[in-house]
């Protein structure tokens, strides 16, 4: 676990968690004054009326209305464990950093989420899943913010605001819960072809995962590494079950959203609880880091695409188990705050419009979320390694700053000791080169084909998993009332596969559309095609 208590500047001092709160033999007030009723109010007389100076009434009452804040935006509903990563070595030729070194051992927290649903939703629903680690390294926090699903709904994070608008439940009567089955849903999905291949697979049995420690987790986006020498890597993240990718049936997610609105919370709890300990590999994709940063025709800053396992295996890295539940839901799964900007000497990131603007986002949401900008300081939050920043005062501020002169140079509190060179271990952006352009909002040619990758997907499943996919496909449009969305949901499908239109089309009792894009660029790339039919995803 983190470190449960701090000194007033910070530091974890390794005092019991007890200290922090509940602890005595007595029932006391915030400030500690020992109680001796805490169940009738202070009243003029035993009928009343109660009065005002009651500050036991009033302290409790008060604390009490304020006990909630903001769900988080998107991915409120959620599941967390601590556990330990351990690195393989593997990686140590291609990144710097010290976790990655062969039998490091790294404290980690994983939150698990639903995307769409508010707090209270059920878990089983349709929907992609959140794969969120915390690893609390010796050189600062890294964070990777992952789904259960390699590819994303966008291409852009200016887009990020519509499509969730677009998910989250209507505004007029707010429903559904957690559903792609309603119309802005696939008005957005069919007028933005880009969501194409992330919406086949939440029609997958990827959208509705057995267990969330049967579920594969994906970085996502191309991330950068770098080495001691200096030299690059592109990479894309892998989180590998060990106990295999599974998925629950249509009919058994629906019953057990009823049955057991939180069977995956359950699930993962009461497997660690039994010492069933979750365990994931993490492996990863390595790509060349050319100045096109393409990779066998695809751009690998696109983040609707995936890089077919056959072309870059994915080599493991490390081991993660999952070994504690959470002690508090509120201090730990509700108050942990995930960013793709806490990054590590040897990670950096890419130029991916995508991962650009979820660099902003994360810590923006959390200020209002989590009430200021010292949310870091939350036990869960803190960094195990030493910290000696120049940042004061502000909303919920629990650290006591000593000296007179947080900027550097100085010359009163010891002048400027404290930057780092390359070989003290800061953390140094790699200098990647910026092409001479002009600016420009139009999105790269490369980013056009939306519907190569999902063809590929829809022709690697087997007849079984082909019918689920029909069959979802077919619930979830058949709850739409707009006609005109379904018509154009069809001819979305018919530019990916004939027989997979067909059968929608005749689930849902509607002409089957001709296919509107030439067959060039439904075609797959040469690369690609020489996958076959058969290629698999997992
Ligand atoms: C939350 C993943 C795209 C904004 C999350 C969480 C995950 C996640 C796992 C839950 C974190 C937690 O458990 O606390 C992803 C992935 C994306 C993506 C994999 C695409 C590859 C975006 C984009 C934006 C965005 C493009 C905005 C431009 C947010 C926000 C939260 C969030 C605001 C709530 C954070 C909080 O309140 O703590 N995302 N996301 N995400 N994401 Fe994303």
């Amino acid at each position: 676990h983190g470190p449960d208590t701090y000194s007033p500047t910070g530091q974890p001092t390794g005092a019991p968690r007890s200290r922090m709160a509940q602890d005595g033999a007595y029932l006391t007030t915030a400030q500690g004054a020992r109680l001796y009723d805490t169940d009738h109010s202070l009243k003029a007389g035993p009928r009343g009326p109660v009065l005002l100076q009651d500050h036991h009434l009033r302290e409790k009452i008060t604390h009490f209305d304020h006990e909630r804040i903001p769900e988080r935006v998107v991915h409120a509903r959620g599941a967390a464990a601590h556990g330990v990563f351990r690195g393989y070595g593997a990686a140590a030729g291609i990144t710097k950093a010290a976790f990655l070194a062969e039998g490091v051992e790294t404290p980690v927290f994983v939150r698990f989420s639903t995307v769409l649903g508010s707090r209270g939703s059920a878990d089983t629903v349709r929907d992609t899943r959140g794969f969120a680690t915390k690893f609390y390294t010796e050189e600062g926090v890294f964070d990777l913010v992952g789904n259960n699903i390699p590819v994303f709904f966008i291409q852009d994070a200016i887009k990020f605001p519509d499509v969730i608008h677009a998910g989250k439940p209507h505004p007029d009567r707010e429903i559904p819960q957690a559903q792609s089955a309603h119309d802005t849903f696939w008005d957005f999905v069919t007028l933005h072809t880009e969501a194409t291949h992330h919406t086949l697979w939440n029609m997958s049995d990827r959208g509705i995962p057995r267990s969330y420690r049967m579920m594969e987790g994906f970085g996502v986006h191309t991330f950068r590494l770098v080495n001691s020498k200096g030299e690059t890597t592109l990479v894309k993240f892998h989180w590998k079950p060990k106990l295999g990718v599974h998925s629950l049936v249509w009919e058994e997610a629906q019953i057990t959203a009823g049955v057991d609105p939180d069977f995956h919370r359950r699930d993962l709890a009461d497997a660690i609880e039994s010492g069933a300990f979750p365990q994931w590999e993490l492996g990863v994709q390595t790509f060349p880091d050319t100045e096109d940063q393409m990779f066998a025709g695809i751009d690998l800053l696109d983040p609707t695409k995936i890089v077919p396992e056959e072309l870059a295996p994915v080599r493991p890295i490390g081991l993660m188990t999952l070994n504690a539940n959470p002690s508090n839901f509120f201090a730990e799964t509700e108050q942990v705050a995930f960013h793709l900007g806490h990054l590590v000497p040897g990670i950096d990131v890419t130029d991916d419009p995508l991962l650009q603007g979820r660099l902003f986002s994360y810590l923006d949401t959390q200020i209002s979320r989590l009430g200021g900008p010292n949310f870091g300081q939350l036990p869960i939050n803190r960094t195990h390694a030493p910290v000696n920043d120049m940042l004061r005062d502000g909303m919920h501020q629990t650290a006591v700053h000593r000296g007179v002169a947080p900027y550097r140079p100085n010359s009163l509190d010891g002048g400027c000791p404290f930057l780092a060179g390359a070989d003290t271990g800061a953390y140094i952006e790699v200098p990647a080169q910026i092409p001479a352009t002009g600016k420009i909002r139009d999105a790269a040619a490369s980013f056009d084909d939306h519907f190569t990758q999902p063809r590929l997907f829809w022709l690697s499943m087997s007849p079984t998993e082909r019918e689920h996919i029909v069959a979802a496909y077919t619930f979830e449009l058949g709850k739409c009332w707009d006609q005109a969305v379904k018509e154009r949901a069809l001819k979305v499908l018919a530019n990916i596969d004939t027989e997979l239109c067909r059968q929608v089309a005749t689930g849902l009792g509607l002409p089957v559309p001709e296919a509107s894009l030439p067959s060039a660029v439904v075609e797959p790339s040469p690369a690609l095609s020489q996958l076959g039919e058969d290629w698999p995803v997992d």
